[in-house]
């Protein structure tokens, strides 16, 4: 996969296969391109050569909310105006789950990741550890396939 912005060369001819439940870090120096490789993974930016698959699915022409690839994002971007709980819930809200089921993947996340005493606050009452394990949970609840 290529992909430039203007004159910049973002991403030279990265190619590279991930297996299910495999766990792979992309390390190199700042700039690089590893931001811009997982932004066109997810479908927040557009290659200018190359193709990419999610299972056996070409997902070149698929937008970002077809692909059911999650991010957690390098500033956390959680909703400051939502509690833990509500932003825990929000990637279910928005996809129309049920409220018994939010409840019990929020329940899930919360306790895999050591924030269930830590629901009802706002993410600045929060730590920058803990802040950093709700931004991971709203990434988990969903249970995406990236
Ligand atoms: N939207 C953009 N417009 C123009 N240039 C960009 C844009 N996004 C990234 N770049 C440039 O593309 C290159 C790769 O950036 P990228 O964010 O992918 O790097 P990175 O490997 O994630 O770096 P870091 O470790 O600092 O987060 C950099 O030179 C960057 O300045
Ligand atoms: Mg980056």
């Amino acid at each position: 996969m290529r992909k430039k912005f203007d004159k910049t060369v973002a991403v030279d001819n990265v190619s590279f296969e991930v297996k299910d439940g495999e766990f792979v870090i992309l390390l190199g120096p700042s700039g690089c391109g590893k931001t811009t490789t997982l932004r066109c993974i997810a479908g927040l930016e557009t290659p200018d050569e190359g193709e990419i698959y999610i299972g056996d699915k070409l997902v070149k022409d698929l937008p970002p909310k077809d692909r059911d690839v999650t991010m957690v994002f390098q500033s956390y971007a959680l909703y400051p105006h939502m509690s833990v709980y509500d932003n825990l819930a929000f990637p279910l809200k928005m996809r129309k789950y049920p409220k018994d089921e939010i409840d019990k993947r929020v329940r899930e996340v919360d306790r895999l990741l050591r924030i269930e005493d830590l629901l009802d606050r706002r993410p600045r009452q929060l730590s920058g550890g803990q802040q950093q394990r709700v931004a991971l949970g709203r990434a988990l609840v969903r249970n995406p396939q990236v």
